[in-house]
């Protein structure tokens, strides 16, 4: 560490001595020492909070390299599982506080806004809510006590501390339609409604926002703006729309994102990217589903940058994360939050999905926790914002 503050060549002779090449080459290649480039926190125009979802050790502290960077980068945080409900309330009778207890601390800790992700999904929701004693379907009612009770215990534990909260996760298909999730079986189409209520009367100063992949897609940004007014209709809170920005090197376009940005605020609320990653590797709609066998040969076809992301793919990379901030600078009245989905690559959800095992390289800082071409140009974007009249 002390190499990497004493500038860029002498650190490279030091290194090459000490055979540190690795080190150096990740040195020189990037130009200026991690430590010495700036906190994307102090470069954000004003209202516009920057973050990463951080696991488990990172947020109880057993991470050091990506703690670094959250605490001097960031000034919010997400949970990537802990306070889902599988998580939080694995059995009807019993809550597992002790590590969500940890992650808001950290956050508050460090004056961070800390955001709850999230109160009703289908995923990492156990069978058991969704099911009698006598194993059969939950009906409506005993589904709605439920969902209040949870409610009520999470955000009633965390009222003051959580900013905001993702109170349904994922609701809608692509074409619009309602997901078929045991929720909407079982309680139709208003358990968003009554999520929200719940939600609110349990932490009436908590933000309250809907989440959800693809609201780039006309047809699903529609039924998520069609919530917001059925929430407004009814005299409920909703403060933010966000599209979690799973995107690709390609898609969506940046007209997509713009029209994104601009159709969810005209809906009334702001908007936010709250799981923000690129995509590097391919990804092929026939690989779901696919059997082991087809798996392994789609990993071996496609896991293409195992042992580094190359300069050219570094530059494309960072030239759509360009492109994004520039989206957002542009609308940054529009918009309230960024969190990126993770800290650095080695973390990312996306080293295993769609295909398990793969390397992929979606973020802005490197496994070994170096920041990427990407992460320098989203602070040239921002400091040409800052430098602008
Ligand atoms: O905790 C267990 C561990 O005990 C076990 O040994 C290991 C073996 O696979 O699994 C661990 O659980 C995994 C968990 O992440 C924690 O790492 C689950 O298998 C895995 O399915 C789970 O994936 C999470 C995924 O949501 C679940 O749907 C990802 O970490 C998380 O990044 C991802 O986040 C979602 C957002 O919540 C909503 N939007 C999409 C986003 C990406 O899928």
């Amino acid at each position: 560490m002390v190499i990497l503050k004493i500038g860029s060549k002498l650190a490279l002779i030091l290194a090459l001595g000490c055979g540190l090449t690795a080190v150096a080459a990740s040195v020189e290649e990037q130009g200026t020492p991690a430590q010495e480039k700036p906190a994307l926190k102090a470069l954000m125009p004003k209202g516009l909070l920057i973050g990463a979802a951080i696991n488990q050790r990172q947020s109880d502290g057993k991470d050091a390299l990506a703690g670094a960077i959250v605490e001097r980068q960031f000034n919010t945080i997400s949970p990537e599982n802990i306070l889902k409900w599988g998580l939080i309330h694995p059995e009807p009778k019993r809550y597992d506080f002790e590590p969500a207890d940890r992650y808001v601390a950290f956050g508050q800790a460090h004056g961070m806004a800390v955001i709850g992700h999230n109160l009703i999904w289908h995923n990492q929701t156990p069978a058991w809510v969704f099911t009698e004693a006598d194993g059969a379907r939950s009906t409506r009612e005993s589904l709605l006590a439920k969902m209040q009770q949870h409610i009520s215990t999470v955000v009633g534990r965390y009222r003051g501390k959580i900013h905001g909260w993702d109170v349904v996760n994922e609701a809608f298909d692509e074409d619009g339609s309602y997901r078929k999730t045991p929720w909407h079986e079982a309680i139709g189409d208003d358990f968003l409604l009554k999520a929200f209520e719940f939600a609110h009367d349990a932490d009436p100063q908590a933000e309250l926002y809907y989440n959800d992949y693809n609201l780039w897609k006309p047809a699903k940004r529609a039924a998520a703006l069609r919530l917001v007014k059925q929430l407004k209709e009814r005299g409920l809170r909703i403060d933010a729309v966000g599209e979690q920005g799973h995107w690709s090197l390609t898609t969506p376009t940046a007209a997509e994102i713009d029209a994104t940005i601009t159709d969810i605020a005209g809906a009334g609320v702001k908007a936010m990217i709250t799981e923000l990653d690129i995509d590097v590797l391919p990804r092929d709609p026939k690989m779901f589903g696919a059997d082991l066998a087809t798996r392994a040969q789609l990993k071996a076809a496609t896991d293409l940058y195992a042992s580094g992301l190359p300069p050219a793919q570094q530059q494309q990379l960072a030239a759509r994360y360009g492109e994004a901030f520039g989206i957002f600078l542009k609308r940054h009245d529009l918009l309230t939050r960024i969190t990126f989905w993770g800290v650095t690559d080695a973390h990312s959800w996306l080293n295993d999905f769609p295909v398990p095992g793969r390397t992929n390289h979606p973020l802005l800082w490197d496994r070994q926790g170096q920041p990427k071409p990407a992460f320098d140009a989203v602070v040239a974007q921002l400091q040409a914002y800052k430098g602008a009249p």
